[in-house]
C-alpha cells in the first residue's frame, strides 16, 4: 500500500504555492495524499510567522499531534516547513520537544523527500533533521507541481526580500531576494496553460522588481507583456508590487494589455508620515496619495487594495486618523488590516519598544476595519444592476449549488450554476451586495465544453 502524506499550511500564497510543490516532490517519491494525520505516515507542516498567533498555530498542532500519538498510538514523521522552520530553527525542537522529526528551511524544500526518507528510516531519533542554510535554485522543474486550484497557478517570479522594512520577518525568513529566469517562467505559465488553468498568480515579495536574470533589461513589464502572449491564459493576476516601484511604463502596460486584471494590491501599512518612516517603508502619506492619484488616471477603473498595520510603536492618535483619513480618501475595494505584534530579528523589535497598549490596538482597529466596511459595502453596491465578467473558479462554500468567482478588480462573486461552469468566464447580473461579495445570475450563455478544451490547449 502506498504511504501517505498530509500537508497543513499555514499564511501567504507563496507557502500555498511552495505546499504544491512539496505535494509534487513527495508524490514523486512515491507518496499519495490524505486529508487525515491519523492515515498519513508523514506530516508536512508549512508554517507562517507573519505574526505572533500565525506562530502560535504551529505549536498548538504539534501538540495536537503529540496528543494524537498518545491517544492512538500513530506516530507520523513530522516535517515543520515553511517561515517558522526557517526563524527557529532548533529552538523549536526545545520549545515543542519529541515531535517534530524534520526542520526544513524555506529555500531547502526540494530536500523534503530525502530528509523524510531518512526519518521513516530512524522512527525513535531523538534530535530531528535539520537543513535550514541550503539556498535552492530560484529554477523549478516542469511538471512536478501538484496545483490544487484547477482554474488559477501561482507562479513564483522573485524569492526573498532586501527592502527590511522595520517591523517584516520576511527578509530573515525567506532570504536575500533572488530573480527566476524568465525563460522558467514563461514556461512554466505555458505549462498551466496548457494543464487548463485560466489564470496566472505572480508571487514575489516585491514582484515590480524584478528584473530578468537570462534577458537584460526585462523588467516586470516586461514580463508581464511576455505572459500576455501565452495562449490559454485569460487573466494575470501578481502580488504584491511596492508603492516605491511603480513605474509609469507599469501602469501603461496594465492600461494596454487585457489579460491584466484591473486591480492592484498596494501595501501601504500606515496613512502616517511619520510612522511610515520609521517603519523604513521609504515613501510618504503625500507620495502614496500622487501614485494613487497617477494610478487612478491612467486606469480609471481599477480597484485597489491594501495592507494596514495599526499600533505599531509610537503610533499616536493623530498617527492613526491619518490611517483612517487615507483609507477614506483611497476608498480601497479591499484590507489586511492587523494589530502590530514584534517579530524576532526586526529593527522594531530590537530598537522600538512596543508601546501602544492592546487595548489602544483593538480600539483602533475595530475602528478601521468598520470604516473599511463601510466603504466595501458602498463599492459593492455600485455594483448591483450592472453586469460583470466573473470567472467561476470554484464550487462557493456556502451551498453546493453555488458558484464563485471573481472579477477582474477581484469583487467574489456568488452565482447559481453547475461545477461544469468552473473555469469559464460568465456574464453576470449583479442583484445584492453585502461587504466582502455580491450576488448575481448568469445573463449569457455559457460556451460549451468543447471550446473551452481546445483554447485550454491552444498554447502547446
Ligand atoms: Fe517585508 Fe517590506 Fe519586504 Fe514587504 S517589502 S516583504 S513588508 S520587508
Ligand atoms: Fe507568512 Fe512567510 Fe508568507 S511569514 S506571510 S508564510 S512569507
Amino acid at each position: 500500500m502506498a504511504r501517505k502524506y498530509l500537508i497543513e499550511t499555514f499564511g501567504c500564497q507563496m507557502n500555498v504555492h511552495d505546499s504544491e510543490r512539496m505535494a509534487g516532490l513527495l508524490e514523486q517519491a512515491g507518496f499519495e495524499a490524505t486529508d487525515e494525520a491519523a492515515d498519513a505516515d508523514v506530516v508536512v507542516i508549512n508554517t507562517c510567522s507573519v505574526r505572533e498567533r500565525a506562530e502560535e498555530k504551529l505549536y498548538t498542532r504539534l501538540g495536537e499531534l503529540r496528543q494524537m500519538a498518545a491517544e492512538i498510538g500513530h506516530d507520523p514523521v513530522v516535517a515543520v516547513a515553511g517561515c517558522v522552520a526557517q526563524q527557529e530553527g532548533e529552538t523549536l525542537f526545545t520549545r515543542s520537544p519529541g515531535v517534530a522529526n524534520v526542520i526544513l528551511g524555506t529555500q531547502a524544500i526540494r530536500r523534503l523527500p530525502m530528509l523524510v526518507e531518512r526519518a521513516l528510516e530512524r522512527p525513535h531519533a531523538p534530535e530531528p533533521l535539520l537543513d535550514l542554510t541550503a539556498y535552492d535554485d530560484v529554477s523549478w522543474p516542469l511538471g512536478v507541481t501538484r496545483r490544487s486550484d484547477p482554474v488559477k497557478a501561482y507562479v513564483t517570479i522573485i524569492e526573498g526580500c532586501n527592502e527590511f522594512c522595520s517591523f517584516c520577518v520576511v527578509p530573515y525568513t525567506r532570504g536575500h531576494e533572488r530573480m527566476r529566469p524568465k525563460a522558467d517562467i514563461l514556461a512554466e505559465v505555458r505549462e498551466a496553460a496548457n494543464t487548463g488553468h485560466r489564470e496566472v498568480q505572480l508571487l514575489g515579495q516585491i514582484v515590480n522588481h524584478y528584473e530578468a536574470p537570462d534577458d537584460p533589461g526585462c523588467d516586470f513589464t516586461g514580463l508581464l507583456e511576455a505572459i500576455h502572449e501565452v495562449d490559454g491564459i485569460e487573466r494575470i493576476r501578481f502580488a504584491s508590487p511596492h508603492p516605491r516601484h511603480v513605474s509609469p511604463a507599469f501602469l501603461a502596460a496594465m492600461a494596454r494589455l487585457p489579460k491584466i486584471c484591473r486591480h492592484l494590491h498596494l501595501p501601504v501599512q500606515s496613512g502616517s508620515t511619520r510612522v511610515l518612516e520609521s517603519m523604513r517603508r521609504r515613501y510618504t502619506r503625500d507620495s502614496y496619495l500622487a501614485l494613487v492619484d497617477a494610478i487612478r488616471r491612467t486606469l480609471p477603473d481599477v480597484a485597489l487594495s491594501t495592507d494596514m498595520i495599526v499600533g505599531f510603536p509610537g503610533e499616536t492618535e493623530a498617527d492613526f486618523e491619518d490611517t483612517l483619513s487615507l483609507t477614506a480618501a483611497v476608498r480601497y475595494h479591499g484590507m489586511f488590516s492587523f494589530k502590530y505584534s514584534a517579530r524576532p530579528h526586526t529593527l522594531a523589535d530590537q530598537r522600538m519598544p512596543d508601546e501602544v497598549s492592546d487595548a489602544d490596538k483593538t480600539r483602533r482597529i475595530v475602528a478601521l476595519q468598520a470604516l473599511q466596511r463601510d466603504i466595501q459595502t458602498t463599492l459593492n453596491g455600485d455594483l448591483v444592476g450592472q453586469e460583470i465578467d466573473v470567472l467561476v473558479d470554484a464550487a462557493s462554500r456556502r451551498r453546493e449549488t453555488e458558484l464563485s468567482g471573481r472579477t477582474s478588480g477581484n469583487v467574489v462573486v456568488n452565482l447559481p450554476g453547475p461545477p461544469a461552469w468552473i473555469g469559464r468566464t460568465v456574464r453576470v447580473r449583479v442583484g445584492r451586495a453585502g461587504p466582502h461579495s455580491v450576488w448575481g445570475e448568469a445573463v449569457s450563455a455559457v460556451a460549451p465544453v468543447a471550446d473551452v478544451e481546445e483554447s485550454a490547449v491552444a498554447g502547446a
